[in-house]
Order: structure tokens, then C-alpha cells, then sequence
């Protein structure tokens, strides 16, 4: 996965659920009457910015978060900065797969991002009772359109990747999973494989379990080991595993100790231990 501008993805995104207001799937909520936000749209922003000046160059996103409203905060934190050197990656929800109305979705997402075009775009799960295969098409004729570059799924097994594959056009390029040193049973050694021999990058989300892996005796002991925080060991890990976290950090030391956690190398030793917690 590059930029447009070609550049290779930093290895840890930048993830945006609880930007701007917590999920709510009503669609019809407005931002300031859904679940409470921190309120601080202006810091987020700013955290977003500075992510971006240390290198993190990928945003997830998803018309879900903050009540339909965080892709809009994502778009003013972007504004002016050099497009081809992001790479923006949104989701649909299961309100957005239906016939007809993949497009007019997107149209939206761009005039909330302030952009053209994006870089990936998710179906964000395979949500039983929900025909989310319609939507494929209608993505391949976005990417045909150079509107979209690429083709993501989420929360997919290796069979809801497999009959998506059938139907798709273009290749599946990702499949995010919540994944992490804790949480490990949706992306057995089968995913892995299948995600191995078809080129499709795992993407890590819940990276850190949010904060959950701060207090694992086991992760702590590991952490002290390397003078590191259990975050970036948590990171580290998945980054061993070849996937690609994407953790949300709006504290700047957050931000900061991510993005250092790229030069932290774990031991065997170290991967065997972290291998058996959960
Ligand atoms: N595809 C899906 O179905 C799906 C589902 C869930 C999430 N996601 C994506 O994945 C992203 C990450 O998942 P998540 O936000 O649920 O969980 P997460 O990244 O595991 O946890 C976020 C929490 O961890 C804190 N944190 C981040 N870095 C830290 C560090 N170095 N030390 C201590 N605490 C740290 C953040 O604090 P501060 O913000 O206060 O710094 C925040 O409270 C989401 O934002 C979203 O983009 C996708």
C-alpha cells in the first residue's frame, strides 16, 4: 500500500474512532445531541496534524464515527496539507452498501474530507442479514472512475473474503481486524495464510485494546526490558506479525511514544511470551 505520490504507508496509522463523538449508528443523530465527545474537536484536529508532521501518513476513518461527523474533523485537519502524500482511508456501513447508493455515499464522504478522491475504501463488516456483496460493484466502478484506488474489507473471514472475491473486480487490498497482543482469536494462523498468498494487509485495529494492554504483567515486564512503554510493546508485536496498527492518540506522548514504537525489537524470547497472553 503506497500514497499516490508513491510513498510507502508509515507503519503505524492514524485511527479516528472517538474523534469528534463516540459511535452511534443513527444516522440521523447530529453530532452535538449524540453520545458525549471529549468536546475538543480543536485538540483532535491538532493531534491529527501533529501525527501527520511525525511521518504518520495513513488515516482511518469510517462515515460511522462520531455520528457521520469525524470524517468532517478529519477534513479540517487535512486542509492544505499535499493531498497525494495521505493516504485516506474511509469505510461504508451497512446503511451505504444497499444498490444505488455506494456512490452518492462517497460523494459525501469526499465534501466532508475535502478531497477527490480516496485512498481505500472499506465495507466496514460483513453484517449478517445485510447484502453487503451489492456494494462491490459499485466499488469496482469507483475504482474503474479513479475516485477510489482500492478495495478494503473489514471484519471479514477468510470465507466472507473469498465470496467477496468472486465478485470483485479488483483485488481486496486489506482486511482491518481488531487485533492485538491480547486479542488474538479473529486472526487465526487460516487468515493469516489466506491474507499471506493473496497479498492483503492485515491492518491491526484496537492496536493498544484500548489502554487494556497497559496493565498485562507480562507486557509491563517486557516494556521495562527495552526502556519502552507496554503500548509500544503491544505495537511492536503486531508489527512483528507483519500487520499494521492503526491506534488512535489524541495525548501528543501518545502520539510520540507510537510512532517510536517502530524501532523497538522484540527477541524470540520476547514474542514467545507475548504469543501466549491473552
Ligand atoms: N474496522 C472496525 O470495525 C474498527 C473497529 C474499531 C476501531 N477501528 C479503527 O481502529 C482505530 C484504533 O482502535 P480504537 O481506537 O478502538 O482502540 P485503540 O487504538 O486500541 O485505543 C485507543 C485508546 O488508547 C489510547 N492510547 C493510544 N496510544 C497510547 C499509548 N501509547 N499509551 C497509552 N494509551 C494510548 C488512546 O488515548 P488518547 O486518545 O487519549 O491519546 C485511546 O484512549 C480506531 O480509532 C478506528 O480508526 C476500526
Amino acid at each position: 500500500m503506497k500514497t499516490k505520490s508513491g510513498n510507502l504507508l508509515f507503519p503505524i496509522g492514524i485511527g479516528t474512532w472517538n474523534i469528534a463523538g463516540v459511535f452511534n449508528a443513527d444516522p440521523t443523530a447530529k453530532y452535538k445531541g449524540a453520545e458525549p465527545s471529549y468536546g475538543n474537536e480543536e485538540a483532535e484536529i491538532e493531534a491529527i496534524r501533529y501525527s501527520i508532521s511525525k511521518g504518520q501518513n495513513h488515516i482511518d476513518c469510517a462515515e460511522l464515527y462520531g455520528a457521520f461527523y469525524t470524517d468532517e474533523v478529519v477534513g479540517r485537519a487535512i486542509a492544505g496539507l499535499k493531498r497525494d502524500d495521505l493516504y485516506i482511508a474511509d469505510k461504508l456501513w451497512k446503511t451505504s452498501v444497499g444498490k444505488g447508493l455506494v456512490q452518492p455515499t462517497v460523494k459525501k464522504m469526499l465534501e466532508k474530507l475535502g478531497t477527490d478522491y480516496l485512498d481505500m475504501l472499506y465495507i466496514h463488516a460483513p453484517w449478517d442479514g445485510v447484502n453487503w456483496q451489492e456494494a462491490i460493484p459499485q466499488i469496482d466502478e469507483l475504482i474503474d472512475e479513479g475516485v477510489v484506488r482500492e478495495f478494503g474489507v473489514s471484519n471479514f473471514t477468510v470465507s466472507d473474503m473469498e465470496d467477496a472475491q468472486k465478485i470483485a473486480k479488483h483485488p481486496i487490498i486489506a482486511n482491518q481486524m481488531n487485533y492485538n497482543v491480547l486479542y488474538k482469536v479473529e486472526v487465526d494462523e487460516m487468515l493469516r495464510k489466506h491474507c499471506r498468498d493473496n497479498n492483503i494487509q492485515l491492518i491491526a485495529y484496537q492496536p493498544v485494546k484500548r489502554q487494556e494492554v497497559l496493565a498485562n504483567k507480562t507486557i509491563q515486564e517486557i516494556a521495562k526490558a527495552h526502556e519502552a512503554s507496554p503500548a509500544q510493546v503491544a505495537l511492536a508485536w503486531l508489527l512483528a506479525q507483519g500487520a499494521l496498527p492503526i491506534p488512535k492518540a489524541v495525548k501528543k506522548e501518545h502520539i510520540d511514544e507510537n510512532v517510536l514504537s517502530i524501532n523497538i525489537q522484540l527477541s524470540e524470547q520476547d514474542l514467545d511470551k507475548l504469543n501466549k497472553e491473552k
